[in-house]
């Protein structure tokens, strides 16, 4: 019994997981993309055609990449309620310091993203692709540093 309800919690978990870096491959897919390679395209194009492919790559892009950012924090909500655990009596843990750093960060671009989506508010404090992108790359680190700790 105990076992078979351990296996659901499993495969739940696990499932929840999967859809966590899927979307997480896609949000921050696009970022390095776009900060590795799109922002190159004025070198070989005129500024208007410049534009012009920009704007044929976002029109795609905001069809599919905003709504992978909200599942990434929707699913990172749930992960975090699961393996976040009891704080003990001499405070938070290492790995639960890293993770609410992670879990901070992953929350400020996803208010973000929500505002930008549903409010049309763009960005306040930084407008670049440049901080998400390096936002991303800090969680990335962040969510494997903080299993390598206590
Ligand atoms: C854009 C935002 C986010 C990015 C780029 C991101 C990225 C990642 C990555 C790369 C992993 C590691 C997966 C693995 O190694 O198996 C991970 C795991 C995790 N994330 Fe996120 N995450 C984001 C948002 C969030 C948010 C908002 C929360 C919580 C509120 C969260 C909670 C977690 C937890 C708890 C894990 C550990 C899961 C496990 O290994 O069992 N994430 N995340």
């Amino acid at each position: 019994m105990i076992q078979s309800k351990l296996k659901g919690f499993t495969i739940i978990y696990t499932t929840i997981h999967l859809i966590h870096i899927f979307a997480v491959f896609i949000y921050g897919g696009f970022l390095i993309v776009d900060n590795l390679f799109l922002v190159k395209m004025k070198k070989t194009l005129s500024e208007e055609e410049t534009a012009l492919a920009r704007e044929a790559i976002m029109v795609e892009v905001r069809k599919v990449v905003p709504y992978a950012l909200l599942i990434a924090v929707v699913s990172g909500l749930y992960l975090i309620s699961q393996v976040f655990g009891e704080v003990g009596e001499d405070g938070l843990s290492s790995f639960q310091t890293l993770l609410l750093i992670k879990a901070f960060f992953g929350l400020w671009l996803g208010i973000r993203g929500f505002n930008q989506l549903f409010f049309k508010i763009n960005p306040w404090l930084f407008k670049s692709h440049r901080f998400p992108f390096t936002l991303v790359i800090i969680i990335i680190f962040l969510s494997q540093l903080m299993w390598n700790v206590d």
